[in-house]
């Protein structure tokens, strides 16, 4: 049932947002948890199931209104005695989200925070990266001294925040994983400077 929400509310989304990036985070969580015993395994997969269906990416910014949607989701499913903190993770998770508030301790919210960023890096987060910038059709890359202020590529997004998602980790098991994917990033960008610069190094 909660599933078949998430798949209706995230339709339209772009792939690397999609029902797979759900599966993901949902198997990076729940071997984080098993590592560390510290969150109620049930309300932890509650909370993967519905952390971006309210993305303000595409809501168009009208996610007051989407977490509306959820809420009442929440109490039709029977699962009125974890709304509060429910919603109050959704809230917190993103990375995007400027105004934190409530138990921002809360082990459900950290572990699902880590495994969100975990598949922001790595070769899948590589793809996503591409893959949003395409939905977006930004440039893959721009040269520096060509960039204006406005002008966004994706491996400029590498450096204004996939690069730094490995420093952000909140448990020991999630930041094992991300360290490992996060020198996947590293060599990928060498590799990629090296065709960039074809001939002239
Ligand atoms: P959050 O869950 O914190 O809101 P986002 O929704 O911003 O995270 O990011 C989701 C995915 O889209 C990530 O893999 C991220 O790297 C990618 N993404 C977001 N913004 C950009 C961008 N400007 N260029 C390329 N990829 C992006
Ligand atoms: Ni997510």
């Amino acid at each position: 049932m909660t599933g078949e929400f998430v798949r209706q509310r995230m339709t339209g989304y772009d792939s690397g947002h999609d029902w797979w990036h759900i599966e993901r985070v949902r198997k990076v969580a729940e071997y984080i948890n098993e590592q560390e015993s510290l969150a109620d395994p049930f309300i932890l997969e509650m909370a993967v199931l519905m952390h971006d269906t309210a993305d303000s990416k595409f809501a168009n910014d009208n996610s007051e209104e989407a977490y509306k949607v959820i809420e009442e989701f929440i109490v039709k499913a029977g699962l009125t005695m974890i709304k509060d903190q429910l919603m109050e993770v959704i809230r917190n998770v993103s990375f995007s989200n400027k105004n934190p508030s409530g138990n921002l301790k809360d082990p459900v919210l950290l572990i699902l925070q880590d495994a969100d960023r975990i598949d922001a890096i790595g070769a899948i987060g590589i793809a996503r990266a591409f893959n949003y910038g395409g939905f977006r059709n930004n440039a893959i890359y721009i040269p520096p001294d060509q960039s204006g202020m406005n002008v966004k590529s994706t491996i400029g997004h590498f450096y204004d925040k996939l690069l730094k998602l490995k420093d952000m980790i909140n448990t020991t098991t999630g930041r094992r994983i991300a360290v490992e994917r996060h020198s996947f990033l590293e060599k990928y960008l060498e590799q990629f400077y090296k065709e960039w610069e074809f001939g002239t190094r």
